[in-house]
């Protein structure tokens, strides 16, 4: 038994800012964003919350796979920016929905989230303790985006996406997850400070926290480590990087992805991207640019795809499944 994918659903705030929008309020171009990383533009949420957009996003994904909210039996969501420390992410998708009989619980790894999120849900679908399950990546990255600091604020967007997973005989092959904590403040958002009354000292207000980025050793990171895991998913499946029709990867920048075909020896026609209208949503990459594939009629039934993630942790993560 393992878990097949049978919905998918995506949700980008209404407000769409251009890297020329960017240009009026910062010292960029867009040149400079576009030649460097393939970003064009990016949703920002306004009105949106991390909650709203998964909950529209998981509608349209129970939806697609006919499961009403009461049959969902586990929620898993992947965020860095839930509305609340608690309750959790998947537990405010959990009531919005009506999803009363589910096992709900977050999870963290950033931009490889929704992989790890998918590995997590195999294993349960796997074992038979659960049947089904709702896996969600969704991210208002906008409000721990440092909006003075350029070289990290043009790259990130909001969104969210969805997908539903089925107990199943075809579906997921194989999960590989990595981590490598060592390296883990190459890419870095500090979490609130103590400020307990029985501290030596009375602290100064704490400075809010931001996510600090050194881009070139994210770099290096993605491009060594992301082909060594999709071909050790795909060995773990007996399958090779020819046998499969598209590659979903971490939208982070365009070069990082031709960096990856060309390691695979695979033409860029297989690697989709979403990243030029969304820019990096972390964990909601992943599933929006799911999303889109499915909805353009991309996938049919039978066809192997990977998906892919890296990021923060750091962390990476690739899955091979049979749609
Ligand atoms: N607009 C204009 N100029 C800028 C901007 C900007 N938005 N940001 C930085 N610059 C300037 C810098 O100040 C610097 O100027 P200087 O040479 O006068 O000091 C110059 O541009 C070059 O800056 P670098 O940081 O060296 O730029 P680099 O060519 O390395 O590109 C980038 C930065 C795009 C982030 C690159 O390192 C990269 O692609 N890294 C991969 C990491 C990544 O994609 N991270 C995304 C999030 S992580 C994740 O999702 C896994």
């Amino acid at each position: 038994m393992t878990g097949r994918i049978c919905g998918t659903g995506s949700c980008l705030p209404r407000l769409r800012v251009t890297n020329d929008d960017l240009s009026r309020y910062m010292d960029t171009s867009d040149e400079w964003i576009k030649s460097r990383t393939g970003i064009e533009a990016r949703h920002l949420a306004v009105e949106e919350t991390t909650t709203g957009m998964s909950v529209h996003a998981a509608k349209a994904a129970m939806e697609e796979a006919g499961i009403l909210p009461q049959e969902l039996e586990l929620i898993i969501a992947a965020t860095v920016t839930p509305d609340y420390l608690f309750p959790y992410l998947s537990g405010e998708v959990q009531r919005e929905l009506g999803a009363v009989n589910a096992a709900a619980f977050d999870i963290g790894a950033a931009c490889s989230g929704f992989v790890f999120a998918m590995g997590v849900a195999y294993a349960y679908l796997k074992s038979g303790l659960y049947k089904n399950a709702l896996i969600l990546g969704a991210e208002t990255l906008s409000k721990i985006m440092d909006w003075n600091d350029r070289s990290t604020c043009v790259l990130f967007g909001d969104g969210a996406g969805a997908a539903v997973l089925k107990a199943d005989e075809q579906g997921i092959k194989s999960v590989v997850q990595g981590s490598d904590g060592v390296k883990g403040m190459v890419l870095s958002c500090r979490g609130r400070e103590p400020a307990n009354p029985f501290m030596p000292q009375k602290q100064e207000e704490a400075p809010l926290s931001y996510v600090h980025m050194n881009g070139q050793e994210v770099y290096k990171f993605a491009v060594k480590t992301v082909p060594a895991c999709i071909e050790e998913a795909l060995e773990e499946a007996g399958l090779k990087a020819e046998d499969v029709k598209l590659f979903v990867l971490h939208q982070a920048n365009y070069r990082i992805i031709e960096a990856v075909a060309k390691r695979l020896d695979q033409p860029m026609e297989k690697f989709p991207t979403c990243l030029q209208e969304c820019g990096n949503v972390s964990a909601a990459s992943v599933p929006i640019l799911l999303d889109k594939i499915n909805r353009d009629g991309k996938l049919k039934k039978g066809d192997t795809i990977v998906l892919a993630g890296f990021g923060a942790g750091l962390t990476w993560g690739a899955c091979v499944l049979t749609w």
